[in-house]
Formats: structure tokens, C-alpha cells, sequence
């Protein structure tokens, strides 16, 4: 069976108790960690300073996700800062391919996120010049959506385009991933989960466990 991996996103922890929230998800493989600008996306989180914290004091690698506008600009900066992948959304990126080789310079797995919107044709046959794709299974904005199943279709294209190229790409859901939804989208192809709502909204190590054979079972 490919690596499973669970990646409680932040979203959904208490933000003024940062450090106690990381350590409350060190049996995680990742944390997730969502970037909003108000522009690309109509909410706001935080930025450089403050994930540059959570880089210093969290127990797991950081999967940044990038849900900002003009990411040319901005996602070096995240891979500089220890970042263990950055992720940017395809329409927020000048040359995507470009910006990539850049993150994988500076030593970062390099992601592309999909909006539910996104057509996934032009990435399929791109899919080496990435670490990992993000399909977005909410509109990107804010935590505690319901899961889309109709996007399993994009993950069942990317799936099959990695088997045909031969690549160890990771597969990321973001979304509504529950216990209930994870299997769905482990059997169209997911092989990374992103919870937010469903790791916070209960003792969080039990969460990840939950999540964690749910995703084997499917
Ligand atoms: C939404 C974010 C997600 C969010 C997921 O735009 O990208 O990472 O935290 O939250 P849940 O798991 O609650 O849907
Ligand atoms: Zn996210």
C-alpha cells in the first residue's frame, strides 16, 4: 500500500495558544498551514512572521498552502524559511512551472492547488515539475465546509497520469476530509489529508488515529 499521510491543518486551532495546538498534533505527519491574503482567497490569516514561528516550535514538518495572489512573489520566501513543502494555486502564479524549480532550489517539495473550478488538463502532463498537487475539495477560504465529491473525478486524472509517468507525486485532499469522506477520497487516488475541522473539533491524537484507519480501510 503507497504512504498514507495526515495533515491537521491550523485552521481550526486556537490561534492565541499556537505552540500547545502543534504540540497537541506531534503523531501527525505534517501540519497544515493556510495562507490568506483577503485578495485570493476572502478571508485572512497570517504571514511570513508568524508561520516563521510555527516553523521553530512545531514537533512535524510544515505543508504550507499558499491561498494568496502574486505567489512569484511570496512562496520563495516560505521554502527559505524551513518550510517542508509550499503549495500555490495555479491562477496565482505568472509561470507555475517556473516558481516550482525555484521552491525545489531552495530545498522545498513544490505543490499545486486546484480550486474546485480549476480545469486539471493543463497540470496532467506537468506533474513532474511538482512534489505534490492539492485538489481542493471546498472553495478555498475557510474550515468546516462539506467535502465535494464530484472533485474525485480531477483526483482519478491525476491519479493516473502519476501511474502512467511513473511518479511518486503526492496526492493531497483539502476539504471536508472527515472520517466519513477520507476513504472516498483514499480510493480515487489521495494519498495525503488535509483536517482541519475534524482533528481540532475533537482530542486531536485520537482524531489522527480515526483518520488514519479510515484512510487504510478504503
Ligand atoms: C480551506 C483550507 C483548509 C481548511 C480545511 O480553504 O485550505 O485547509 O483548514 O478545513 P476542514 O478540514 O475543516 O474542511
Ligand atoms: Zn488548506
Amino acid at each position: 500500500m503507497t504512504a498514507q499521510r495526515i495533515n491537521p491543518s491550523i485552521l481550526s486551532a486556537d490561534f492565541v495558544n499556537l505552540q500547545h495546538e502543534l504540540e497537541r498534533i506531534a503523531t501527525a505527519d505534517l501540519v497544515h498551514v493556510d495562507v490568506m491574503d483577503n485578495h485570493f482567497v476572502p478571508n485572512l490569516t497570517m504571514g511570513p512572521p508568524i508561520v516563521e514561528r510555527i516553523q521553530a516550535v512545531s514537533p512535524v514538518p510544515l505543508d504550507v498552502h499558499l491561498m494568496i495572489a502574486d505567489a512569484d512573489r511570496w512562496a520563495p520566501g516560505y521554502a527559505e524559511l524551513g518550510a517542508f513543502s509550499v503549495t500555490f494555486h495555479a491562477e496565482a502564479a505568472a509561470d507555475p512551472v517556473a516558481l516550482a524549480r525555484r521552491l525545489r532550489e531552495i530545498g522545498a517539495r513544490a505543490g499545486i492547488a486546484l480550486k474546485p473550478g480549476t480545469d486539471p488538463e493543463p497540470y496532467l502532463e506537468l506533474l513532474p515539475e511538482f512534489d505534490q498537487v492539492l485538489v481542493m475539495t471546498v472553495e478555498p477560504g475557510f474550515g468546516g465546509q462539506s467535502f465535494m465529491p464530484d472533485m474525485m473525478s480531477k483526483l482519478r486524472a491525476f491519479a493516473e497520469a502519476k501511474a502512467r509517468l511513473g511518479l511518486d507525486v503526492w496526492l493531497q485532499v483539502d476539504g471536508g476530509i472527515t472520517v466519513d469522506t477520507i476513504g472516498i477520497a483514499a480510493e480515487a487516488g489521495a494519498d495525503t489529508f488535509v483536517a482541519g475541522s475534524a482533528v481540532y473539533g475533537g482530542v486531536p491524537e485520537e482524531r489522527i488515529a480515526q483518520l488514519r484507519s479510515a484512510a487504510a480501510a478504503h
